[in-house]
């Protein structure tokens, strides 16, 4: 900052916060509904849900049911929907072959949602988890996560991703190498539209534990992810990758976890000026909601200014599993 303020009195900071009208006029970061990403998880079955219990609020809904919610998420003015499977555990295994099946249940709900809700994009992603018997983005062979056999079996899941209709692919994998292969892979199967947002700065998180037990992959998962996951010290390791998938063909890039990586968000948009979001995980949404159940975080309140953190923190959006809840306060005017 170059210029100082007026010295007291003639600068008074408080005279702008006086009044609602003057704190709305100069007010440098929004909220909208246009910002927000709607996580959702799906499973086998019909007109059924199950509530995830370290997520209050969240169930897992059939795919009839995720078609409503879509329908819901469409009407309330929200962009995009973001598909999470919960695969049977009987259908995981060493190869994840399920993973790129056109009719499993990932497939299936993009392919009902895109009939019935034409007015939502749909967001898949791109990682061998929910179908591991380790519980891992990518093949296990002798204890070592795999890389190049990995990104093999990942382009297959992307195009048949592609082919049942998803707008937008979401590599949460941590591959090097996954998204130049995926781009070359939608190409040449005639998805040239198919959009990438690149979990490109991904940290091994303590943060995910709600997620793993909603898809049903804690139990499954041997060991943790800090081979392919970043170490949380790093900021210049997050430039690099973010550079490296946008090279490779990425249109959007993703930080994750997201309130504890406000800065790493700060910095890929300054240096990059590319479509940037975050990821308000799963163990961010579980403890501001331990909070407000226990009547200690006014709900509304905190849900807001969360978000709005991201906006000033420099992101284009917010993938966040309260959407529904914000959109709505939106709509009806929240300020
Ligand atoms: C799987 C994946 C994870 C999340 C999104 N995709 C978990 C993980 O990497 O273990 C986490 C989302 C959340 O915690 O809300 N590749």
């Amino acid at each position: 900052m170059t210029d100082t303020p007026a010295p007291f009195p003639a600068a008074r900071f408080r005279r702008m916060r006086a009044r609602p009208e003057l704190r709305r006029l100069m007010r440098e970061h929004t909220l909208t509904v246009d910002d927000l990403i709607w996580p959702i998880f799906v499973m086998e079955g019909e007109n059924d849900a199950y509530d995830i219990p370290s997520m209050p609020g969240i169930q897992r809904l059939t795919i009839d049911r995720a078609v409503r919610a879509a329908e819901m998420a469409a009407g309330l003015g929200i962009p995009v929907i973001c598909l999470f499977p919960y695969v049977d555990p009987a259908r995981k295994t060493e190869l994840c072959e399920e993973a790129w099946d056109e009719n499993n249940l990932s497939n299936r709900a993009t392919r009902a949602i895109k009939a019935a809700v034409p007015g939502i994009a749909i967001m898949t992603d791109v990682a061998l988890d929910p179908y591991n018997i380790n519980g891992h983005d990518g093949i296990v062979r002798d204890g070592i996560i795999v890389n190049d056999e990995t990104v093999e079996a990942l382009v297959r899941m992307t195009v048949a991703q592609a082919a049942a209709g998803a707008d937008i692919i979401g590599p949460s994998d941590m591959m090097d190498g996954r998204i130049a292969a995926m781009r070359a892979g939608l190409e040449g199967a005639g998805f040239q539209n198919t959009t990438i947002l690149s979990y490109a700065a991904k940290f091994a998180s303590s943060f995910y534990g709600p997620f793993r037990d909603a898809v049903g992959a804690s139990g499954a998962l041997k060991g943790d992810k800090k081979t392919y996951q970043m170490d949380p010290g790093n900021t210049d390791e997050a430039l690099r990758l973010v550079a490296r998938d946008l090279a490779e063909g990425a249109d959007m890039v993703m930080v994750k976890p997201g309130m504890p990586y406000l800065d790493v968000c700060r910095r890929v948009k300054e240096r990059f000026a590319v479509p940037t979001y975050a990821y308000q995980v799963s163990g961010e949404y579980a403890m501001l909601q331990a909070a407000i159940g226990n009547g200690w975080l006014d709900g509304e309140k905190v849900m807001m200014e969360s978000l709005l953190g991201f906006k000033r923190a420099g992101c284009d959006g917010i993938l966040t599993y309260f959407a529904p809840e914000a959109a709505k306060r939106l709509n009806a005017g929240w300020r």
